[in-house]
């Protein structure tokens, strides 16, 4: 068993920190503030290579392995958490989905401009009336023989006001159920397509989380992503690497608490000593330390299944489920550790701390995956290690 990150991994991590640390730290609590999207942040991003790691170099991507990806994003969530859901919305599920389900002209025409972010992407499955049970879908798409007409809501759009697509899921066939949702993709700019307010969110605050409504937008039939009635299936693809994708961003925002709680500990003097010589700061320093290490190792563990093209399902959930509660547990610690500082903006712990509650909930919450897991367990696929099947 190896461990070893190769060059490329190690050269992705290294551009992921100084850019996070030269052009995100500057102007993030402000951002934050003001709910301002981080528009040059994102083009950098772009013209980085972070917004289309893993497509492959002919559509305009770095055809980088999801190892890569991960380092990258646990970088840079330890830093801005509105850039990092931005990078992994585009990457692991509207590039990702394009690339394995469109055809060679979809490809051709939407992953150039998504990868390079020319373009940012959204991913609407989730509705007022289906979050969890996303089956329900109620947005439905009528076959008018050369197209679809499309109509209905979604909410809690990442990326909803500032998109140029949209990969929409919606029942095209409501007798067949769940087997007849299929996914459209759908440009921003197309009459019909309403975008409504800006959320005003607890955390990653200066992301943009619109609700979005379709009134009788037309989908050309070329624009229907996979076969009719696999949308559903395309959306829990999607979606399991997808989460390997929110479990970094957990574990950035965990590894971020721990660095700051850690350097803020050896530094602030208290009864004499520094606050890190003190055995009940020390032991919670030894706990993050921990947890944030068995997160990582359970991430880097999915990325290798995906890349070695095993089924990274339940992988995938148990990284999701333990870094994002390794996240809200430890940057309540580190908010502990600050003390009054903790408490204020300028120390940065608080905002990890409220960000930290999301990965939690979406892209599935942790009652999702526990659902994903215990299934596995009951119908007897964990009896062994799984990569070693
Ligand atoms: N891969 C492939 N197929 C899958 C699958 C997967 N990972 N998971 C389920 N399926 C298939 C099943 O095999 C089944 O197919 P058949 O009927 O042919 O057997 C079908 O899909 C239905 O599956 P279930 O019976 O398991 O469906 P369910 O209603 O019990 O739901 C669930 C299961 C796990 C709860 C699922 O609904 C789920 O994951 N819900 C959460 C949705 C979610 O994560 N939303 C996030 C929104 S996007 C977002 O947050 C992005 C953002 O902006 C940050």
């Amino acid at each position: 068993m190896y461990f070893d990150l190769n060059e490329e991994n190690l050269a992705v991590r290294q551009a992921a920190r100084e850019f996070a640390q030269q052009e995100l730290l500057p102007g993030v609590i402000e951002r934050d503030t003001t709910m301002k999207f981080p528009t040059e942040q994102v083009k950098r991003m772009g013209e980085m290579g972070f917004l289309g790691m893993m497509v492959s170099p002919e559509y305009g991507g770095g055809g980088m392995d999801t190892i890569s990806y991960a380092l990258a994003m646990e970088e840079i969530s330890k830093i801005d958490n509105s850039c990092s859901v931005i990078m992994s919305v585009n990457n692991s599920l509207v590039c990702w989905g394009l690339e394995k389900m469109g055809t060679e002209a979809q490809k051709q025409k939407y992953l150039p401009k998504l990868a390079t972010g020319e373009w940012i992407g959204s991913f609407c499955l989730s509705e007022p009336e289906a979050g969890s049970d996303a089956t329900s879908q109620k947005t439905t798409a009528i076959d008018k023989g050369d197209h679809y007409l499309l109509n209905g809501t979604k909410n809690w759009i990442t990326n909803g006001g500032s998109s140029g697509l949209h990969l929409v899921m919606a029942q095209a066939n409501p007798a067949a159920g769940h087997k007849g949702i299929c996914t459209f993709i759908v440009e921003t700019s197309w009459p019909g397509v309403t975008i409504g307010a800006k959320e005003d969110k607890l955390g990653i605050r200066s992301s943009d989380t619109h609700t979005i409504m379709y009134n009788d937008v037309i989908v050309p039939k070329e624009n229907l992503l996979g076969p009719a009635g696999d949308g559903f299936k395309f959306a829990m693809k999607t979606l399991t690497g997808g989460r390997i994708g929110i479990a970094s961003q957990a574990l950035g925002i965990a590894a971020g608490a721990y660095e700051r709680a850690l350097a803020y500990s050896k530094e602030r003097m208290s009864f004499g000593k520094p606050l890190s010589s003190h055995q009940a700061i020390a032991f919670k320093l030894a706990d993050m330390a921990t947890e944030v290490e068995a997160a990582r190792l359970l991430i880097h563990r999915s990325c290798w299944m995906k890349d070695q093209g095993m089924d990274f399902t339940v992988a995938a959930s148990m990284a999701k489920l333990f870094a994002s509660e390794v996240a809200m547990r430890q940057t309540v610690e580190a908010v502990q550790i600050h003390g009054g500082y903790g408490y204020v903006k300028e120390y940065h712990v608080e905002r990890l701390m409220r960000d930290a509650k999301i990965t939690q909930i979406y892209e599935g919450t942790s009652e999702v995956q526990r659902i994903v897991i215990s299934r596995s367990i009951l119908q007897g696929q964990l009896s062994q290690p799984m990569w070693s099947n």
